[in-house]
């Protein structure tokens, strides 16, 4: 694909680019969104370096791509609703995205996108992986394909937001998807299931569901589906959550990890 303002270098052949030549705090002309669009549709997470996102410049580059979502888990910040912070440090118990997962799949629209802002990183440690699903769906045999193309799913973040947040008193969303979605811009077919939301195929007796949903949280950790992102200081990710997954190393703890996360939202998938 040919880009005229983005200099877009792939990080694997499957998924992930770095980009270069956009400043991600000042408005971007409608040639740098029809870009960084494209740049996403083509490689599902894009990253960028020393981006020193202000709350205000972070929002309004993920409003080029749609309306911000409020995150239907946790609260934003206080003038913020949109932004979540994400931190962990010396006191966490836990942090957020340490299973795979799409954001928000329990959602009955689950967002389209993330766009994840880093000022403070460990000195090492605390990488993010993301896995294609694209990739993990092309990889199934013709024989699994037919088979889970018609299934759905129940996706639940009770048992996460209740183990973690037992003072609330809320119940959270709980929605069906079909195991194989088709996304809406690429038209291409993507394993939609996590290890961290889905919790039952309903065509499947017990058994066979737990059973295939293992074999598939299995399938999607396939390193050659994967990108590995090392954070910096300002460095920002922009993922695709329709066809990726991702899972967030806390192999840091004492340190300190620190940044801000608005998601874009999206659609019913089918
Ligand atoms: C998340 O959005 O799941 C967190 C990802 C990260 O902290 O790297």
């Amino acid at each position: 694909m040919g880009y005229e303002v983005l200099d877009v270098r792939p990080m694997t052949k499957r998924i992930g680019a770095e980009i270069f030549g956009v400043n991600l705090n000042e408005p971007l002309t409608n040639k740098a969104v029809s870009e960084l669009h494209d740049a996403l549709m083509a490689h599902q997470v894009i990253f960028f370096r020393d981006q020193p996102l202000t709350h205000e410049g972070h929002k309004r580059l993920g409003r080029y791509f749609g309306d911000l979502a409020t995150h239907s888990g946790v609260s934003g910040l206080p003038d913020h609703p949109e932004i979540v912070a994400i931190h962990a440090d010396a006191d966490s118990k836990f942090v957020a995205g340490e299973n795979w997962h799409s954001d928000l799949s329990e959602d009955a629209e689950p967002p389209m996108g993330s766009i994840l802002y880093m000022h403070t990183v460990p000195p090492a440690g605390g990488d993010t992986l993301w896995s294609s699903m694209y990739a993990a769906y092309d990889a199934l045999s013709p024989a699994m394909k037919a088979f889970v193309d018609p299934l759905t799913a129940v996706h639940d973040s009770n048992h996460i937001y209740r183990e973690l947040f037992p003072e609330v008193e809320k119940t959270y969303p709980r929605n069906v998807h079909p195991v194989v979605r088709t996304h809406p811009v690429t038209k291409r077919k993507c394993l939609f299931v996590s290890q961290s939301k889905t919790t039952r195929i309903n065509e499947l007796a017990k058994p066979e569901s737990k059973a295939l949903l293992d074999f598939l949280f299995e399938h999607v950790k396939d390193a050659n589906f994967q990108v590995r992102f090392r954070w910096q200081p300002h460095s920002v990710a922009f993922w695709d959550n329709r066809c990726t997954q991702h899972f967030a190393t806390w192999d840091y703890f004492p340190e300190t990890r620190s940044g801000y996360r608005v998601t874009i939202a999206g659609d019913k998938p089918y």
